[in-house]
């Protein structure tokens, strides 16, 4: 097993990386804790035991339910099973599980302590590392609305990567971990797939820790994280989530590499380097879905209206590395998804 530090001064905790890691669980459980609730869902393939009293919550699957329906249901069986502020919440899922747990457990109380058991390969390598909680806002009638908007920055006080619930894991959720890895490959160089399993989903963690330590409330260096997110947030909402999240990441790094060469601060090497690592190496799908509306994407990624006349804002690799670029107009992003199509 492998232990990776999250050094955030007297939040700092502790990863667990390795086949098996759950049976550690109680050791990061705070001693002060007499009873644990369990925040999970159907099907979630292991077991915990916390040693201590416990409930299990079971949330519904799909971004409808990461809603603040949930967050209240969650309030209610905790005030029902005496949750204090000395207790402790313990998510045991993927991404959507940690951040529903993450944010109730931030609320309940004005704030308890919060262990993730993370059983996915997105949630061990991003979503359960970092402290970021929360649940979508749905769109109301005048169709505002958005994804992870209404959350908070709490941090857990330990993360299990027990390896052995990958075992089970669907084709579909690798691919997404895959991408969220791909990313990783473009903020360090690291050859990750050169690693065992456990080193690799380590050396992730530890990517992750380093950028969130200096900076856990993304006034810069943690917006790097972002890389090939820009695009594929819009991709993941046209096309009405069938593509995944880590999918959409991969066709989002592509399409970044594009726009940075479209301005210059790439050469075609590195586009080409973009589509062997992506679609070679990591066996990502790297084309654009085909029939979704150009115009529709670029709001998307503006935001609002008055990143379409001041320009949009992008993750974007460069001769300095991979950093945050402002001010690119409509014009570039648009060319950009021009040249993903031409290259398809
Ligand atoms: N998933 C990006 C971050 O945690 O900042």
């Amino acid at each position: 097993m492998i232990t990776v530090r999250v050094p955030l001064g007297d939040r700092s905790y502790d990863v667990l990386v390795g086949h098996g890691s759950r049976s550690e669980l109680a050791g990061l459980l705070p001693s002060t804790a007499r009873r644990a609730a369990v925040v999970t869902q159907e099907g979630i393939p292991i077991d915990v035991d916390p040693g201590l009293p416990t409930e299990v919550f079971t949330i519904g699957q799909g971004e409808t339910h990461k809603s603040l329906a949930t967050i209240e249901e969650l309030s209610r069986g905790f005030a029902r099973f005496g949750m204090t502020r000395n207790d402790v919440v313990i998510g045991v899922g993927g991404g959507m599980v940690t951040d529903v747990a993450g944010f109730a457990a931030a609320s309940w109380h004005r704030g308890v302590a919060v262990v993730h058991v993370s059983t996915t390969l997105v949630g061990m390598v991003d979503a359960a590392i970092g402290g970021k909680t929360g649940v979508n806002l749905p769109a109301g009638t005048d169709g505002i609305g958005g994804k992870n908007l209404i959350g908070a920055y709490w941090q857990p006080s330990g993360v299990v990567c027990d390896l052995d619930s990958l075992a089970t894991l669907p084709p579909r959720e690798v691919r997404c971990g895959r991408g969220e890895m791909a990313k990783y490959h473009f903020l360090t160089g690291d050859d990750l797939l050169a690693m065992d399993e456990t080193e690799r989903i380590a050396r992730c963690v530890e990517i992750k820790a380093d950028v969130v330590s200096s900076d856990e409330r993304e006034s810069g260096r943690r917006a790097l994280l972002n890389y090939g997110h820009t695009l594929a947030h819009a991709l993941e909402i046209e096309t009405d989530y069938s593509l995944a999240h880590g999918e959409a990441v991969a066709v989002g790094l592509i399409y970044a590499a594009h726009l940075a060469h479209n301005l210059g601060r790439i050469g075609q090497r590195r586009v080409d380097q973009h589509y062997e690592i992506v679609g070679g190496s990591y066996e990502l799908d790297t084309t654009l879905p085909a029939g979704l509306d150009p115009q529709r994407l670029i709001e998307l990624m503006g935001r609002d209206k008055k990143a379409l006349s001041d320009g949009l804002t992008f993750v974007l690799d460069g001769p300095a590395g991979v950093e945050v670029v402002t001010g690119v107009s409509v014009d570039a992003a648009n060319d950009a998804l021009g040249a993903m199509t031409a290259a398809r």
